[in-house]
């Protein structure tokens, strides 16, 4: 067998269906958007990834799966045209609020799911999806940053498959399938006749500034799924002993693929 014989979009996809991940839907999303918009536009994430990424010569920006405009926005100042595509409206919404409030007058939003027809979605000169890339069909999610990019694609997409540290997952004694994760990309892309550089970024994860412990509990079952009540009890009794660390558990580990047109 040769790697050629791979399909690792088909991998990707059965790989997908195999786990229990609790799907998010554009209203979930929406539920989150006052949150990430505190917090998304000034993380070291954010930094991270605005550092790697190379503006000359680029005009306008795609950002796709944009939430409150983590990384659209940080750059608009450097550009004509800043495009922010989401699914939630909240989201969306939280961008042009936070591109008012920055007196940006060059940002521009699109209510779209990555599923939905393409057609009008403008080609920019940076294309971005930023933690956005967790799609039932990645091979065509990819093709699509690929066409709408003039000069490059940025993306960021999970390494290891767990949203929730499998530590927590063992302590409240439910093991979540991992979802794919960011191998398959590169062989798709190798596919596509694409050569990305590839770099990684790590930062705290989402449980590390729960302020007690309903919400550790609420920031668990965002990724896991609801929680029963026994689990409750067992998450419960593991936070009454852990250490702040443990609490904080392993950092969120995200590839950084990049590649040029
Ligand atoms: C983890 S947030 C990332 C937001 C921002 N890019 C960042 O890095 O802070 C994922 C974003 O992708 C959006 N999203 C998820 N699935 C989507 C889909 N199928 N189509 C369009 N947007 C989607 C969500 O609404 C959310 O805003």
């Amino acid at each position: 067998m040769t790697i050629e014989a791979i399909d690792f979009g088909r991998l990707y996809r059965d790989h997908l269906a195999t786990t229990q991940r609790t799907r998010k839907d554009a209203s979930a999303w929406d539920r989150r958007a006052a949150d990430m918009a505190s917090k998304a536009l000034r993380s070291s994430y954010a930094d991270e990834f605005i550092g790697r990424m190379d503006l000359t010569g680029a005009h306008s920006l795609l950002d796709v799966g944009c939430g409150p405009g983590t990384i659209g926005l940080a750059v608009a100042g450097q550009l004509q045209r800043v495009v922010g595509l989401d699914y939630s409206c909240a989201m969306l919404e939280a961008m042009r609020a936070k591109a008012a409030e920055m007196r940006l007058s060059n940002v521009e939003t699109l209510h779209r799911a990555w599923e939905e027809c393409w057609s009008d979605v403008p080609q920019c000169d940076i294309v971005v999806a930023s933690r956005s890339t967790t799609v039932d069909d990645i091979s065509t999610a990819l093709e699509r940053l690929h066409a709408k990019a003039r000069l490059r694609v940025y993306l960021t997409h999970l390494v290891g498959g767990h949203f929730t540290d499998p530590a927590i997952q063992a302590v409240i004694g439910r093991q979540v399938p991992s979802v794919p994760d960011y191998i398959y990309l590169l062989n798709i892309l190798h596919r596509m006749g694409v050569h990305p550089r590839l770099d990684y970024i790590a930062h705290e994860n989402r449980l590390a500034d729960a302020v007690d412990f309903d919400d550790f509990a609420r920031r668990v079952a965002w990724s896991m799924g609801e929680l029963d009540a026994y689990e409750i009890c067992r998450l419960h009794a593991w936070y009454e002993r852990a250490t702040p660390n443990e609490r904080m558990g392993s950092p969120m580990r995200w590839a950084f693929i990049s590649w040029e047109k």
